[in-house]
């Protein structure tokens, strides 16, 4: 399928889940606003890849917390592709030194809005074309 609608009522502050989107998985999480507050506080000179990587902006967008999420008046949400940027591994959540996503398979530490921030994956976890079709249903791709 070119592109997936997935249902994001049940995902309450703190919840998440993980669509299937062209073979991979896609974690889609709807941060408290601790997460969020926690990664507006990181300066971006403290970023290990300053870059946003994220599809439904400018490719040369700086990696701010506004930049990875959802956007204005949805930064809450998250949606990224859940393949760690080392050698692909798929990260757990919730887990790390940063209390975002973590992958075990070499250390990799990435932040509350999915930013590299200590490990051997050199980019953030890209976020994919998507967009909220409704308020409560997100397109993928
Ligand atoms: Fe994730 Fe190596 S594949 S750290």
């Amino acid at each position: 399928l070119a592109s997936i609608e997935v249902d994001v009522s049940s995902l309450t502050p703190g919840m998440s889940l993980t669509a299937k989107w062209r073979g991979k998985p896609v974690f889609i999480r709807n941060r408290t606003d601790k997460e969020v507050e926690e990664a507006k506080a990181v300066q971006l000179s403290d970023l290990k890849d300053p870059v946003a990587r994220n599809a439904n902006i400018a490719s040369d967008a700086q990696a701010t917390d506004l930049d990875r999420s959802a956007g204005e008046g949805k930064e809450n949400w998250i949606v990224m592709i859940g393949s760690c940027t080392h050698l692909g591994c798929v990260p757990l959540g919730q887990a790390g030194d940063f209390g975002g996503w973590f992958c075990p398979c070499h250390g990799s530490h990435y932040d509350t809005a999915g930013r590299i921030r200590k490990g051997p994956a050199p980019e953030n976890l890209p976020v994919p074309t998507f967009s909220f079709v409704s308020d409560t249903v997100i397109k993928i791709g």
